[in-house]
């Protein structure tokens, strides 16, 4: 788990989760079993469940009632990243070998399934009906936003709107419910968790323009560099040198024309788009949204889980996997 300031408000939950969230998909299944445990002790950033608890500092603040919550929403996004690796037909995650690489796409399918019913059993066995129905609403957007990743794939047509649009359903409406379930699960007031729900569509927002960024340039990720271009994802740096590069004519005919790709096309996207400026321009997008997460949090009092909020947010944009 990483290292930040952010987190220290919240270390014991942030231990004891990794716990629950192993014993949280025993099977007796073993090969699933196998490889979720890998999965798992891989080790992901795990900012989902901090903003649950972090959220629900804001309210009547119950450690028992709220893990639930946290290992939930990080089990919703496991699920997620379990199928998203099979259709970017990714080998590696968390630096190590992603689900589908393990097992085959086939059972990763119902690997991914089988995360996603936990999930749900530990929110039925919460109990609490308004959060099951936020849960649905944003799972079937989740989808609708993978969905037209996909569709979209390769088309150099699409604008600043599209992409924002797909990046809100497909990352920041999860990052939102995390806000919402933590403040909503500690019986917060409506306003409160609607402050916080705006602050985590925005941090949503920054932190998927960053993944988009970092799937150009960082090596530590702990997944391969490039995919997003492989698979045709058009991201917002790739947006901005369509329209900016002066070699934008070659990017475009390169992404109509896929039997003109060879081994080396996708690091000569690549250096195209850093060459235009895309990052730097991407960069201050996510910074963008990272300001408007923080006038959100204006209106809460001040205490130390919203310092921490306000960590989390910088932390976004200055990460490096
Ligand atoms: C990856 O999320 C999927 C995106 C929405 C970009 P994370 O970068 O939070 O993944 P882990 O959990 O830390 O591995
Ligand atoms: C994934 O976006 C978002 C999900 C809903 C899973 P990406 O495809 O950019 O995530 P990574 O880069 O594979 O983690
Ligand atoms: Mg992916
Ligand atoms: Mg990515």
């Amino acid at each position: 788990m990483a290292l930040c300031e952010f987190y220290n408000e919240i270390s014991y939950e942030m231990a004891s989760l990794e716990e629950e969230l192993l014993s949280s998909v025993k099977t007796r299944e073993s090969f699933l079993w196998d490889v979720l445990k890998s999965t798992i002790k891989a080790g992901g950033k795990r900012i989902r469940p901090a903003l649950v608890y972090l959220s629900a500092r804001f309210g009547d603040y119950d450690y028992h009632k709220i893990t639930p919550l946290a290992v939930a929403v990080e089990l919703v996004h496991t699920a997620t990243l379990i199928h998203d690796d099979i259709v970017d037909d990714s080998p590696l995650r968390r630096g190590v070998p992603t689900v589908q690489a393990s097992i085959g796409k086939d059972a990763a399918v119902y690997a991914g399934d089988f995360v996603l019913a936990k999930a749900l059993k530990i929110l039925v066995d919460h109990g609490d009906l308004d959060i099951l129905k936020s849960v649905s609403g944003m799972l079937y957007r989740v989808c609708e936003g993978e969905a037209r990743q996909k569709k979209e794939a390769f088309n150099i047509n699409i604008s600043f709107i599209d992409y924002a649009r797909r990046i809100r359903k497909k990352t920041a409406l999860l990052f939102a419910m995390s806000c919402e379930l933590g403040a909503r699960g500690a019986k917060a007031s409506p306003a409160i968790v609607s402050c916080l729900k705006k602050y985590g569509m925005m941090v949503g927002m920054a932190f998927q323009v960053m993944d988009d960024i970092l799937d150009l340039t960082s090596e530590n990720s702990g997944k391969p560099v490039g995919n997003d271009i492989k698979e045709g994802v058009i991201t917002l740096p790739l947006l901005y040198a369509f329209q900016k590069s002066p070699f934008s004519r070659h990017l475009k005919d390169l992404f109509s024309d896929l039997s003109s790709w060879n081994s080396g096309t996708v690091e000569e996207i690549i250096q195209i788009v850093k060459e235009s400026g895309g990052i730097e321009y991407a960069r201050r997008i996510a910074e963008r949204y990272v300001a408007k997460s923080k006038e959100r949090l204006a209106e809460l009092s001040d205490n130390p889980a919203k310092s921490s909020l306000i960590a989390l947010a910088d932390y976004i944009v200055n990460r490096t996997r």
